[in-house]
């Protein structure tokens, strides 16, 4: 595959800084080399910078103008890379996804076809501007590119993902504004519980035979604190009782085996919190997981 790196490094989507350095914790880690070991060309465009804008600084809001500006240059950016090959976002902080699910949402309707989001997180990220208690907007891309109303400085939405091609796996941390809002959708929603009981493997599967019917793009938006935080401690909120590494690579193999996917996020690494960058570590072999990296091209042995 034709993989272009994008370094967004976004940090403006909460209070707690350090994933500015997100991008160069991801390279340092290997991320190109080992994509291209694993035979695909790999181009790293760089890191971005967001537009400049005028609009003030809002009371509640953190640092509202420069998300917005962030919103703009990645919707942008999205659009023209997903058509040139399967772009990776290095963030950044998770308010990049406004900007990289607005943008290939439209690249998707060039294409006529529907746009589909995975959503691995402990947060639901359903906020909009008004409901956030915490005035973070990394809290707030679903509700963003799902069409909700109330982000008025931000652009316009032109191509909304309906709300019923979302899935989330991985919830544990779900605001009761946003729990209200959610259930008023039809959006598939895995949380830990249902994990613990039935396994991870099921509303994957379900989700992605779903996209396959669809003839869907695929979209994933990989949150550092999907993970459970003694694996993925660089992570400004951790949520106890995350995905185990095993149900994380089981994950990116059954995206990989699907071969759907067709672009990426890896947000909120805060490289100043990491353990001798275990955390970059782990987000790349998943990534590699997911671009194809496995120990045997068969099962060595079937248990059914
Ligand atoms: N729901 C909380 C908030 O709105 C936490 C959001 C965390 N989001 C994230 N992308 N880590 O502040
Ligand atoms: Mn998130
Ligand atoms: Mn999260
Ligand atoms: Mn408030």
């Amino acid at each position: 595959q034709n993989i272009i790196l994008v370094g967004a490094p976004v940090d403006s989507g909460k209070d707690r800084k350090g994933c500015i350095m997100g991008p160069d914790a991801f390279r340092t880690a290997r991320l190109a080399e080992t994509l291209t070991e694993l035979g695909h060309s790999v181009t790293d465009t760089g890191n971005l910078t967001p537009e400049e804008t005028d609009i003030a600084e809002h009371p509640h809001l953190v640092a509202l103008p420069q998300t917005v500006g962030w919103t703009r240059r990645l919707k942008t950016t999205a659009k023209k890379v997903a058509a040139e090959g399967l772009p990776i976002f290095l963030g950044g902080d998770h308010s990049l996804a406004l900007g990289t699910v607005a943008g290939i949402a439209d690249h998707a309707a060039e294409q006529g076809r529907p746009l589909f989001v995975l959503w691995l997180d402990a947060h639901s990220d359903f906020h909009t501007p008004q409901s956030t208690d915490s005035g973070n907007l990394h809290g707030t891309p679903v509700g963003y590119f799902t069409g909700r109303a109330g982000f008025d400085d931000f652009p316009e939405v032109g191509n909304p993902v309906p709300a019923e091609n979302v899935c989330m796996i991985g919830l544990r941390s779900v605001d009761p504004a946003e729990h209200e809002a959610l259930a008023q959708t039809k959006m598939a929603l895995a949380d830990m519980r249902a994990i613990d009981e039935g396994g991870i493997r099921a509303p994957l599967a379900e989700f992605l035979d779903k996209v396959a019917a669809a003839g869907g793009l695929l979209h994933v938006s990989l949150d550092v604190d999907f993970l459970d935080p003694t694996i993925a401690p660089a992570v400004g909120t951790t949520v106890p009782g995350g995905a185990t590494m095993r149900e994380g690579h089981l994950v990116m193999e059954m995206l990989h085996d699907s071969g759907l996917v067709t672009s990426l996020d890896l947000v909120e690494l805060n490289p100043f919190m990491d353990d001798r960058g275990k955390t970059a570590h782990l987000m790349v072999d998943l990534t590699a997981s997911l671009m194809g990296r496995r120990v045997f091209d068969r099962p060595t042995r079937s248990f059914a």
